[in-house]
Formats: C-alpha cells, structure tokens, sequence
C-alpha cells in the first residue's frame, strides 16, 4: 500500500509575522468581484495597470537580446554592458566612490541579498515606520528583531533624528532611508541625510538607501528637470551605502524584474562585505538575462517617456492633495515623489476595517496604514494616485461618501 502523508506539514514559524497588506487585501476584493461589482484599484504601485506604456526602445533591446541568443544564464554579477550604464548613473546621481555595482531581479532581490550578506542572529536594522513592508518580510525570514524608527508625519515625514538614534543598540548594524518614500510620497531634506550620516559614522552602521523611485520627482521646470532628489551616497561619500535602483517604476517594467545596487563608501571598510553579498549573487546563478540588454538602452537612451509620466503624476497628486484638504476627517503630508499619497483619517474604528468596508460598499480598493505602520492611535491610508483623473475622482467620491455616511450620519 502507497504510504499516505496524515499529518499536517507546518510553515516555519519565523513566517507569522510576514505579512504584505497591499496584496493580502486581495480576498475581500475578490469576494467584491465574485458578487458582479468592478473595484477600482488605488492599491497595487504599477503604472502598466493603467495609462502608462513602456518606452519602446527599451522593449526592442530586450527582444533584439533575446532573437541575438541571450538567453542562457549571465554572468552572476549582471552583463558587462548594464554594469558600466549602472556606474555611469551613480556618476550622474553624484556618487563618486562607488566600489561595486550588481545587478538582481528586482530591487526586491536586491534587498534580500544585502539584507542577508550584512545581519546576523541577534543584531538588528533600523527601518522606517511607516516603510515598505518588503523590508519587514525579509527581516522576518531572516529571524531578525524589528527595529523601527519613526517618521514624522508633522515634520512632512522626515526621518525622526531622535528616534532614530534612540534607537541605536550597540546590535544595530544599519539602516534603511526610503527616498522618495513608500507610502508617503515624501523626499529626504539633504539636513536630514547629512545627520543620518554623521549617526552611521558615530556608529559604524551601513546605510541601505532605496531610490527606485528617484526619477519620478513631482516639482519640475517646464523642461521636466528636477533637482529636488538627493542620493544619500552623494553627500556621505565615506560612509558605508548601498543604493538601490532598478527599472520597475522609472522605466514602467514591473514585470520584467531588473533592480541593482550601488555600493559606495570608504573601500576598505566595505570590502568583506560586498565579497558577501558576491557570494550570495554566485549562489542563486544570475538576474534575467535578455532583460539586462534593457539596462543600457534605458539609462543611457532617451527620457522623453519621464517628462509625460512626471506630468500625468503631478496633475493626479494635485487631484488627490485638493481632495485630502477638502474632505472632511482627512489631513496628508501633499507627496513630493513617487505616485503613493498617505492620508490621516480621524475614524473611531481601525483603519483595516476601514480599508475592508470601503471595499464591500463604495468598490474601492485603497491599503490601510497598520500594513505599513504607523504611530500608535493614528490611522492612515495609502492611495496609488495613477489611474486617470476621471477613475480617481470617481473612488474619491465614493471614500467621501463612505466616510460620511459611515461616521457622520446619526
Ligand atoms: C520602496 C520600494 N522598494 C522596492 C520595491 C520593489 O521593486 P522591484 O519591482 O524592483 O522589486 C518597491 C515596489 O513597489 C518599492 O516601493
């Protein structure tokens, strides 16, 4: 007889904690979807979801790698070609020691890989609350201790100083600056970066600073030009930096899952280190191969796609900020990058419940702030401000309503 497994085979117990509220929001869309509703989708951070296209030169370099037979694996660092266009950006993002670059699927790869090649059992990294809740999850699988600092929602979501260093134990190997920040679309002050680098030198820390959304500044000339970003690594070129960068978002490719990242500081102090992180590329064999021909071709080819994303985005979050001001029980911190808006909202029930009840009644899809964090006894939401303005103004019809009739009718 063929022997039967009876028993019931247990996730590790380091997973409870792993949650992803953007996407875990799902099943009570899909129960919306199953009683014949459509949901408008504020919740998910992919342009290609809506009226956004991916450059088309930069589609051609990939399907020109794939019919020229780059389709077995590459190098384990990342082609050539892509190496030399990522150094060539950390040169125009003003980074002037770099000692490494890499290439990985995703930045999301790329977190894991530094994440793990830095902390071990008992040490900690300092991220932002609210943060990305990628960074948790791989915490999390890793075993490590959370250790979040605040941002400040009165102070246009600056990392907290104090809390910060609060914070600091003599376990804490790094930290995480999300810049420009999701969910709350808010860009570091160079103030605030040099004093998270005077805390990094004080205390040896390694500073892991996401830029994915870098080129999506939203105050810009009418030539498209910005000067509002700041790479941390530019203005503490010592101190020990990964800077991650990638296609998804600036280049609207999601799916194509390219990220990279950009080690900089003092080269001696970062050297064993980034043999690690080498050591962990090597292991799980390479990035996307054909997908790497695109890096050049978007770093190096033309922008002209930035210019029309950047004023779709401007006019949207214009749209949303002018709707957070006018709605009863709504304040928000107006997003200075990226296309994510995180308003307060003064509710005497949970903001999970909130997010669910908007879902069933008014169809819209929107992710509470407890799935990214938030300082205790305040509740938030995050808005993905890319649909068109005519499906934005439709949702926020339907949350002013939802929150009249829910809190404001006796
Ligand atoms: C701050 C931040 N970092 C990293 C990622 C993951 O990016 P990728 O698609 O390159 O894995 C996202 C995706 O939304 C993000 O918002």
């Amino acid at each position: 007889m063929p022997l039967t497994q009876s028993r019931e085979i247990a996730a590790a117990t380091r997973l409870e904690n792993v949650r992803y509220a953007i996407r875990d929001l799902a099943c009570v869309a899909d129960e919306v979807i199953q009683q014949g509703h459509k949901v408008l989708p504020l919740n998910v951070g992919d342009p290609l979801n809506f009226d956004f296209q991916t450059p088309p030169h930069i589609i051609e370099a990939v399907h020109k790698a794939m019919r020229n037979g780059k389709n077995g694996y590459a190098p384990s660092p990342g082609i050539p070609e892509a190496l030399e266009a990522i150094r060539g950006e950390a040169a125009r993002k003003g980074i002037t020691t770099v000692r490494d670059v890499f290439v990985t699927s995703g930045v999301s790869e790329t977190v894991d890989l530094c994440l793990t090649a830095l902390l071990n059992d008992g040490e900690d990294l300092l991220t932002p609350s609210p943060d990305y809740p990628l960074y948790s999850a791989v915490l999390c699988k890793l075993g490590i201790v959370l250790n979040a600092y605040d941002l400040a929602e009165n102070d246009g979501w600056q990392p907290e100083r104090a809390d910060i260093e609060r914070k600091i134990t003599p376990r804490t190997r790094g930290i995480v600056l999300i810049n420009p920040n999701n969910p709350t679309g808010s860009l570091c002050t160079r103030q605030m970066l040099e004093q998270v680098a005077e805390l990094a030198r004080r205390h040896n820390l390694v500073v892991f600073s996401d830029e994915i959304y870098d080129k999506l500044i939203l105050d810009f000339d009418s030539q498209g030009n910005d000067t509002a970003h700041i790479a941390f690594a530019s203005v503490a070129p010592d101190v020990p930096c990964v800077t991650f960068g990638g296609m998804s978002k600036n280049y609207l490719v999601p799916g194509w899952r390219i990220g990279w990242g950009i080690v900089s500081g003092d080269a001696a102090a970062v050297k064993t280190y980034t043999e690690g992180v080498h050591r962990l590329l090597r292991a799980r064999l390479c990035a996307n191969h054909p997908e790497q021909y695109a890096i050049k071709a978007a770093l190096e080819g033309p922008q002209g796609h930035l210019v029309e994303v950047k004023r779709k985005l401007r006019s949207r979050r214009d749209l949303t900020q002018k709707w957070c001001e006018a709605t009863p029980r709504v304040s928000c911190v107006a997003p200075r990058g990226a296309f994510y808006a995180y308003p307060k909202i003064d509710i005497p029930e949970s903001d999970e419940v909130f997010v669910k009840e908007l879902i069933r009644q008014k169809h819209v899809m929107v992710v509470h702030g407890s799935g990214f964090g938030q300082k205790p006894g305040t509740q938030h939401f995050r808005i993905v401000f890319l649909p068109d303005e005519q499906t934005l103004t439709k949702a926020y019809t339907g949350i002013a309503e939802f929150i009249r009739e829910r809190y404001d009718t006796r």
